[in-house]
């Protein structure tokens, strides 16, 4: 690993939280926790990648990163400047710097302004070309060398969006955001909404500039076979927290935390013969609300390691379970009843009914995962994971 790297953006604890409280009057504020303290970094020249299920807040750490939204704490080091807390005014020429390539190639483009007018928008805002001779000629030139970089012809500069295919779109919108000179491109699922067979072509495409000009990317993909390729180093978000960050290859060849491998597990292998066949984990039990979370992990209500296991040679369970917190939904598998729900302590009456229906062994809560949420920390050599018992899960000293 070259030593000599530089974090082109540093985000410390960052968090985003949106007041979903209703009426003026509502006794207690409902706050949606999107981005809860993330921590990670990006060097200079290269791609991060940042993973996680819908509505993990993958899009609003990429919106919050650029002051789309403000955030609610924490810190943007761009360049060692801290965006956070800068006046709208200082953060003008770090607009230029930063740009964002969005998911839907329809939305993103406004259709009333041609392909030149879109393009030329963030070149007349920052006055690319003042000082220059003939600036409207350099301008018109530089938009012509735009579209051909981006595949796409002169003769398309004079047409409105509706005229596009969705891959020509997200072309317009990369050279948009390159017409720029940007150091950073946030690209918020740039591919998700393109054919299979467009989607390639526009990450090749992506990755030529990035060599070409040095670019550093944050690509934002909500499955991990999408980033693998593209990515460099890989962070995982699940419900506001970062899971895990590692290079990408570490991440795929030993992922440390259980949400990842949860992940992992769900890529279909293309290989019959892949060690990796039938070794498919499916997430079970709900996603916990992001609204006022509870501490604890967030992944512990569908963590397969979230729980101990209480067993009972004589099927008598009083004394061991009363006051324990019950991990999953219990059935009586006799009568059907509902004995408990997940997440309930349970007490001497559902002890004994539990001894009753003869249950021979109970998952009860690990506490740390509901009572104390986990920090992010370095387990090997750049290598991070935040959860509890990691080095048990991977038999790691
Ligand atoms: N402007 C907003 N106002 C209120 N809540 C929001 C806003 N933007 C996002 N959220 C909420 O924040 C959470 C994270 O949303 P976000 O769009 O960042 O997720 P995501 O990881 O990008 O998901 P997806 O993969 O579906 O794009 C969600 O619960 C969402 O409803
Ligand atoms: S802290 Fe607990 S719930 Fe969270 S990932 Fe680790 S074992 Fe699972
Ligand atoms: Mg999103």
């Amino acid at each position: 690993m070259d030593d000599n790297r530089v974090p082109l953006l540093e985000v410390i604890n960052l968090k985003k939280h949106f007041d979903k409280s209703t009426g003026l009057f509502s006794k207690k504020k409902k706050i949606l926790t999107a981005v809860d303290g993330i921590n990670f970094h990006i060097y200079k020249g290269e791609t991060f990648g940042l993973v996680g299920e819908s509505g993990c807040g993958k899009s609003t750490t990429g919106r919050t990163i650029v002051k789309l939204y403000e955030p609610t704490d924490g810190q943007i080091l761009f360049d060692g400047v801290d965006l956070a807390t800068i006046s709208a005014k200082n953060m003008f020429p770090y607009r230029r710097k930063i740009q964002m390539i969005f998911q839907d190639p329809y939305a993103s483009l406004n259709g009333r302004m041609t392909v030149t007018d879109i393009i030329a928008e963030g070149i007349d805002t920052h006055n690319i070309f003042a000082g220059h001779e003939n600036p409207k000629q350099a301008k018109q030139e530089k938009i012509y060398e735009l579209l051909e970089s981006v595949g796409l012809k002169r003769e398309h500069a004079s047409r409105y969006p509706h005229e596009f295919s969705g891959g020509q779109r997200q072309r317009i919108g990369i050279a948009r955001a390159l017409a720029v000179d940007p150091d950073l491109i946030i690209c918020d699922e740039p591919i998700s909404a393109l054919d299979v067979s467009i989607q390639a072509q526009v990450v090749n495409m992506l990755q030529d500039f990035q060599k070409e000009k040095g670019l550093t990317y944050l690509f934002i993909a909500h499955d991990l076979s999408m980033v693998k390729h593209i990515s460099d180093r890989i962070g995982v978000m699940y419900l506001g927290h970062m899971m895990e960050v590692s290079s990408s290859d570490d991440l795929y060849a030993t992922p440390l935390h259980p949400y990842t491998k949860a992940l992992l597990s769900s890529i279909p292998v293309p290989d019959p013969d892949s060690d990796i066949k039938g070794s498919r984990i499916v997430l079970q039990g709900d996603v916990r609300s992001p609204i006022n979370p509870k501490p604890g992990c967030r992944f512990a209500s569908r963590c397969r390691y979230a729980f101990t296991e209480v067993t009972s040679s004589d099927g008598s369970f009083n004394d061991s379970l009363v006051g324990k917190f019950a991990f999953e939904k219990i059935v009586d598998p006799n009568s059907g009843d509902l004995i408990i729900l997940q997440g309930i302590e349970i007490t001497a009456l559902v002890a004994e009914k539990l001894t009753n229906a003869k249950f021979e062994s109970v998952k009860i809560t690990r506490e740390r995962c509901f009572n104390e949420t986990p920090e992010l920390v370095e387990i090997k050599e750049e290598h991070y994971a935040a959860c509890h018992f990691i080095k048990e899960i991977n038999n790691l000293k």
